[in-house]
């Protein structure tokens, strides 16, 4: 049995065919990422495997167990987090509110229903020290110490994503999928972020599906690749097979390719 598997997996907008027949495996503690175009269909298989969008056809396996026609908050419990290509946090809220609100289902369309679980949840005390201690876990771990008590709209973009990610791991997912995580970060701030995601699967041992579209960071970063464009695989394989593929290499000309 696959950790996680894709099989021929359908979405259409009207008559638009975000993914078309997508298949694809990823073993447990690999980091697979998926690379295209802007526009290729990347965001929406995401969108498939944690239930914002429910497919066309194809099933969607998760240890075995299908997801399709799972609600978002039922995959989450199942184990599988995942951060968004546009930062999705609670600005005026600080790091350590942010990441205990991860420690419950964070999707946006239960966010009144989280908060009020939350208040609920803090008369409980010992379990609110558990889901304290865990998440003073996570901040030890990203060291975001520093950025504990403040705000998150005062903090700097790459440290916002980093409190993004802290979010995710706070669910203490079996899998994290990571759609564009290094977007709109300087240098540095890729690096460090390679660094953790690297950190996130040898150390907490957690599966990593990646859409990224820094080549750089991708070709650091991955055990395996797939690469598509207009919503269908074109080839996947290493990292040296992939990128070097003429049908890749194609796709991305007349884009900006971030090599920097
Ligand atoms: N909710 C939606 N409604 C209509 N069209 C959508 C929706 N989500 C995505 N699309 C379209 O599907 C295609 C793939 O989008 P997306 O998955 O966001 O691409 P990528 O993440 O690879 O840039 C695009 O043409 C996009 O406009
Ligand atoms: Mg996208």
């Amino acid at each position: 049995m696959a950790f996680f598997e894709i099989k021929h997996l359908n979405k259409s907008f009207g008559g638009l065919k975000a993914v078309d027949d997508l298949s694809l495996m990823v073993e447990e503690k690999q980091i697979f990422s998926i690379i295209g175009p802007n526009g290729a269909g990347k965001s929406t298989i995401f969108n498939n495997i944690n239930g914002l969008y429910q497919p066309d056809s194809g099933e969607i396996l998760f240890k075995g167990q299908n997801l399709v026609g799972k609600r978002p908050d039922q995959i989450a419990k199942m184990g599988i987090a995942r951060t968004f290509q546009n930062l999705e946090l609670f600005s005026h809220m600080t790091t350590m509110d942010n990441l205990l609100l991860g420690r419950h289902n964070h999707m946006k369309t239960s966010i009144l229903g989280v908060v009020a679980l939350c208040f609920k949840r803090s008369k409980a005390a010992k379990e609110e020290i558990q889901h304290r201690r865990k998440v003073e876990e996570i901040i030890d771990f990203l060291e975001l110490e520093a950025s504990r008590d403040q705000y998150v709209s005062n903090l700097p973009y790459g440290k916002q994503k980093l409190v993004e990610l802290g979010r995710a791991l706070a669910l203490e997912p079996e899998l994290l999928l990571l759609d564009e995580p290094a977007a709109g970060l300087t240098q540095e701030e890729r690096d460090e972020m390679i660094f953790w995601i690297k950190d996130i699967r040898d150390l907490l041992g957690i599966t990593v599906i990646l859409i990224e579209h820094n080549m750089q960071m991708v070709q650091n970063i991955s055990d395996r690749i797939l690469a598509i464009n207009f919503g269908k695989p074109l080839t996947e394989g290493t990292p040296e097979e992939v990128l070097s593929h003429p049908e890749v290499i194609s796709a991305y000309l007349g884009e900006e390719v971030t090599q920097e």
